[in-house]
């Protein structure tokens, strides 16, 4: 099929790329670069062994996405575009709403001149807001914490709205929780701008010697070994996750909400244990106390993946680390 990908030279896009280029699919990325480098498309060629179109262009730029649609007889889009700051999104809350929220509604206008009804959304766990049960399910009531969370919701709200309004749409949003890992070439991975706020890219920081040392914040929540516990997921498996997804929207219209877990949360004293094997080194961290607002557990229910999408995580944490220090070390040469 003929598939663009918005955002697609980003973390997530990127290895997506590579699943769907390498199953035979005709893959498009428009991405504006504001969190990518171009060099990711040379990566990409070299892995799928393609040249895959690439345009550098805005998402709320309708005419050029018309224009991108007709040029490559799109079938399907895939929305990564997108900001993903928990913090920036507190401090710049319209620049938030205006990417996250206008940038869907453009898409969404051009897909409709253009006659494309078939859409996979990047949404996020954080659209459920602090837990009320564990594992967290699609049902779960949608009361997001933050800006980022809001913005994740409105652009799902809307895409409900547009189903009812014409149900030939076919929509999934997928719900991601904390993807982590690279592809196993090395040559694709997470590349933070500035001070990493993740777990796996401030880990790896440390083992190269950029970052003095880890901070953990909290050890005494009522978790394994008292440090937060997360649903990490290999970001392979997620991409695989779109191409299971991309069959759905195939055959089945409508709207669908789906997590994307594993289902086994971790906590952050095994992420380190499992990297520093990968590394063969120690990574010097220090305990904090804890921040106000972080969760002790979270993660996925993720079998509404695998009802619908006959999709499930395959994917250790000992392969995610691998996979991170491998992209780390490709980075540092
Ligand atoms: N990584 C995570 O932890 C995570 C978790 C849940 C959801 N998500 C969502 O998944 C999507 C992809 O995440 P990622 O980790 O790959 O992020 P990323 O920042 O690596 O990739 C996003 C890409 O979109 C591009 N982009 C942003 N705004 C754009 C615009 N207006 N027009 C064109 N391109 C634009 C960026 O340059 C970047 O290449 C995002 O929408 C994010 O919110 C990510």
């Amino acid at each position: 099929m003929n598939i663009l990908l918005t955002g697609g030279l980003g973390f997530i896009g990127s290895h997506t790329a590579v699943v769907l280029s390498q199953q035979g699919h005709q893959v498009t990325i428009l991405d504006n670069l504001c969190n990518s480098q171009i060099g990711v498309l040379a990566n990409l060629e070299k892995i799928t062994n393609q040249k895959l179109p690439f345009y550098e262009a805005d998402v709320r730029d309708t005419q050029m996405l018309c224009k991108v649609l007709s040029e490559n007889q799109i079938e399907v889009v895939i929305h990564f575009a997108g900001l993903k700051s928990v913090s920036e999104s507190a401090q710049d809350p319209l620049k938030y709403y205006d990417n996250n929220v206008g940038g869907t509604i453009g898409l969404i206008e051009a897909m409709q001149v253009q006659k494309i009804n078939k859409l996979i959304f990047s949404s996020s766990a954080t659209v459920y807001g602090i837990p009320h049960y564990l594992p967290c399910d699609e049902d779960h009531p949608l009361a997001p914490i933050n800006t980022y969370g809001k913005t994740k919701l409105q652009a799902e709200e809307i895409m409900r709205d547009l189903v009812v309004s014409d149900p030939a749409w076919s929509i999934v949003a997928l719900r991601y929780f904390n993807p982590i890992g690279a592809h196993e070439s090395g040559l694709l991975g997470e590349v933070p701008n500035g001070v990493p706020n993740n777990l796996m890219p401030y880990v790896c920081q440390v083992a190269i010697g950029k970052l003095p040392h880890l901070n953990v914040f909290g050890d005494d929540y009522e978790t394994k070994d008292g440090t937060g516990e997360r649903d990490y997921i290999h970001v392979m498996d997620l991409a695989e996750g779109h191409l299971a997804a991309l069959n759905y929207v195939n055959h089945c219209p409508g709207f669908e909400v789906i997590n994307l877990g594993t289902g086994i949360p971790c906590s952050v004293y095994e992420v380190i244990a499992a990297f520093e094997k990968s590394a063969r080194r120690t990574i010097a961290k220090k305990v904090q106390p804890r921040r106000s607002g972080d969760l002790p557990i979270y993660f996925a229910k993720a079998d509404k993946a695998k009802q619908l999408l006959g999709w499930s995580a395959k994917r250790d944490l000992q392969t995610m680390c691998d996979s991170s220090w491998k992209f780390q070390e490709n980075l540092s040469k």
